[in-house]
């Protein structure tokens, strides 16, 4: 058995929402704080990826920072975890490249991500997409799942805790490193690039508070349709009290034809660990209630579980030291990221004769 590796990036989109904590920092923070001593955890901060559409360079710095502060205040303890910028990993860009080489056009094309950022249909081709997508499909966007199978296969990952909308990506990612080995190494003892396995987040989509049939996003124009994991007590309440719900009597989850209600729900059952035996028991309590007292209780529930992260935002925020205390951290961290990284590369460019 070899020790586990774990690996999962997130986007410097500054402070994160309920959806990126439910749908994935908590997991994260679970998985470390129940890892085995010889597990090693990394959790990037992808700031290559986030280039692949036009970025405010200015905005961009502050997000990182903001994204970094955040991890630390969820509970990503940077003593146990590898908390880095991809950036500060040249190894990355280096391994995406030469697996490049070996990523199929025809495989990437069937990919859907750079078709929903663009706004086309799934069966958009790059080779044939309008003028107008085809000015804006860059190399950088199309080729992202080889950036991201670089990511995961630097580090020999064994584990990937992702959400749904990225099992595809890891496919990929699985399917480069089998046959990477195939070509490069076919009779070494152990696989010079290891094929890693999805752990798929049990939180389901977390939808907007506005449009409960959209997901929670950072890119929805409406704030009130997210909480941020700092938002105030005050805030979370009325952004609760805004939520869009129905107005049939009583409250039953039921996510096609109550959408509103049904998201309330999942939203406190993922805040609490503790809900899941006892679901029907929980459930009977909230049959009763008014949607006001609903939402209510829905608040008081995420600012329960947010309000030592929002401490803790706060607390390193407020440093007079913040910059450096956050500059430092990722130093740290980007420093045993390279280490590892340069492991597997090593390994790879002797595989490779270069
Ligand atoms: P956004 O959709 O706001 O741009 P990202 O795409 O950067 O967020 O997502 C970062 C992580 O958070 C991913 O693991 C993604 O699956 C998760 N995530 C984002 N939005 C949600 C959501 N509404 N519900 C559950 N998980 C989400
Ligand atoms: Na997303």
């Amino acid at each position: 058995e070899h020790p586990k590796v774990i690996f999962s990036g997130i986007q410097p989109t500054g402070i994160p929402h309920l959806g990126n904590y439910l749908g994935a920092l908590k997991q994260w923070v679970k998985l470390q704080d129940e890892a085995a001593p010889d597990t090693t955890l990394l959790f990037s901060i992808v700031d290559l990826h986030a280039i692949t559409i036009k970025q405010d360079p200015k905005a961009l710095a502050k997000w990182k920072k903001e994204m970094l502060a955040s991890l630390y205040a969820v509970g990503i303890k940077k003593e146990r975890s590898i908390v880095f910028f991809q950036s500060a990993v040249p190894q990355h860009a280096e391994l995406m490249w030469i697996l490049s080489c070996n990523a199929s056009m025809g495989y990437l094309s069937r990919m859907t991500q750079w078709k929903s950022k663009l706004a086309l249909p799934d069966n958009a081709s790059p080779l044939d997409p309008s003028p107008v997508s085809k000015a804006a499909l860059k190399l950088g966007l199309f080729s992202y799942p080889v950036l991201q199978a670089a990511d995961i296969l630097l580090y020999q990952t064994t584990h990937v805790p992702v959400g749904e909308d990225q099992a595809q990506h890891l496919e990929f990612a699985r399917e480069l490193a089998v046959g990477f080995n195939h070509m490069f190494a076919p009779d070494a003892k152990s696989p010079l690039l290891v094929p890693p396995q999805t752990i798929l987040s049990s939180a389901k989509r977390v939808m907007s508070l506005t449009t409960p049939t959209k997901k929670m996003s950072k890119s929805d124009p409406e704030p009130k349709s997210r909480i941020l994991i700092t938002d105030s007590n005050e805030v979370i309440h009325k952004k609760f009290k805004s939520a869009l719900t129905d107005s049939i009597d009583g409250n039953a989850y039921d996510r096609e034809s109550r959408p509103g209600v049904s998201n309330l729900i999942d939203i406190m059952r993922h805040m609490d660990e503790d809900i899941t035996g006892s679901d029907k028991e929980w459930m009977k309590e909230l049959e009763g209630l008014s949607k006001r007292s609903l939402k209510e209780t829905a608040a008081d529930r995420v600012n329960n579980g947010l309000k030592d992260v929002r401490g803790r935002y706060e607390e390193i925020m407020g440093r007079k030291d913040a910059d450096e205390f956050l500059e430092e951290g990722a130093r740290q961290g980007g420093e045993k990221a390279r280490k590892l990284a340069q492991q597997t590369i090593g390994k790879v460019r002797e595989a490779l004769g270069i």
